[in-house]
């Protein structure tokens, strides 16, 4: 099979993950027999720099043209004092709509290996396996009216949904839990906002039609602090874009670091698949950079847009195999340094990569 992937590495760190992640990518296709056809474009700060567009013209319909988009990470503080409509961010936005995946796939678990790198003790956090799903693109990202009037001193934003964009990010929610521990808890304010009061009736609509799944609803501050006190006993959580943005980089902490949080994005015509985290651009060109959430993505890619779930497991183990092993990027040995080795960017990725090769002879 042919496997046509736009990567679009980015900003700060996101060109040396990306790099490291399509090493095990090609590793693990070549391995089933496949070919990865890969396409580059820009996107972000260096785009706005090259392309005076955080988001160009021929990266959308390269995306488009492609099976999935493979992305870095956006963003650089040089460009703080542009609008938000023109900031790298607004590139990464911009690309969301066009390919329109709307279920943000965000799933939180901790390797064994790095409970110890968690503040959080290990006997809240041992098993934790959330699959967070993120609405992508509507709420408060995308609703309009929206502006910041400076001469009135007024800034504005709308968090609006309409019921068939929280449908949609219900169903796919729900048949997730199906697929694993059966239960769904989505987040709203449905105590303070109405969209949220939309939200939670919206969802118990759509309960109807998975009765084997167990619903409940957890108020957005609340879950906040039910993340840190009992994470185990979250299975797939569903929530607004915002609440999804926030929730999850603190959900991160029970993985150990923001820098092994996957994600991929399905519901649309075109999957698009990155790290949670940041571009980090103070880490950029160090070769200190954790690549394995973005190598973590990759398998996420395999499994959804390609169906290569065999390659995906391979991926997936091989990082695990590697933590056993008891090789860190920086970032994951600055707790318990203790009989780890600490490798660069490019020495991990090779590592992944070589494990991967031997698991799939
Ligand atoms: C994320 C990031 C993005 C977001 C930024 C870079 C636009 O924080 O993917 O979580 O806010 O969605
Ligand atoms: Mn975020």
């Amino acid at each position: 099979m042919k496997l046509k992937v736009l990567v679009t590495p980015g900003d700060g760190i996101g060109p040396e993950i990306t790099a490291e992640a399509i090493g095990v990518l090609q590793e693990a296709t070549q391995a089933g027999g496949h070919t990865l056809e890969l396409d580059y474009k820009r996107i972000g700060g260096v785009a706005i720099e090259q392309d005076g567009t955080p988001l160009p013209a021929d990266t959308i319909a390269a995306a488009l043209d492609s099976e999935a988009v493979f992305l870095g990470a956006v963003g650089d503080d040089k460009f703080n004092a542009l609008p938000a409509s023109t900031r790298p961010e607004a590139g990464l936005l911009g690309l969301r709509a066009h390919l329109g995946g709307f279920a943000n796939l965000r799933p939180v678990f901790a390797f064994k290996e790095l409970t110890v790198n968690s503040p959080l003790r290990p006997e809240i956090i041992d098993g934790t396996d959330i699959m967070f799903v993120r609405e992508l693109l509507g709420g408060l990202y995308y609703g309009k009216p929206r502006g910041w009037d400076k001469e009135k001193g007024v800034g504005l934003n709308t968090m609006i949904y309409t019921r068939g964009e929280v449908e949609r990010v219900a169903r796919t929610s729900f048949q997730l839990a199906q697929k694993r521990r059966k239960k769904l808890c989505s987040v709203d304010k449905a105590n303070v906002l109405e969209v949220s009061q939309l939200w939670r009736d919206t969802v118990i609509e759509v309960a109807k039609e998975f009765p084997d799944v167990e619903l409940e609803h957890q108020f957005v501050d609340a879950m906040s602090m039910h993340l840190m006190k009992r994470p185990r006993d979250f299975d797939v959580v569903v929530t607004e874009n915002t609440f999804g943005d926030i929730l999850t980089d603190e959900a991160s902490v029970i993985t150990g670091s923001l820098g092994m949080l996957p994600s991929g994005t399905i519901g649309g015509k075109i999957g698009l698949y990155e790290p949670a985290h940041g571009s980090a651009p103070k880490h950029a060109n160090k070769n200190i950079a954790n690549p394995l959430a973005t190598i973590l993505t990759g398998a996420m890619m395999l499994r959804h847009a390609f169906g290569l779930d065999a390659e995906a497991d391979a991926i997936v183990k091989a990082v695990r195999k590697v933590l056993e092993a008891g090789f860190r990027t920086q970032d994951l040995a600055r707790t318990n340094p203790e009989g780890l080795t600490v490798l660069g960017t490019r020495e991990i990725g090779a590592k992944v990569r070589e494990t991967v090769k031997e698991l799939l002879k």
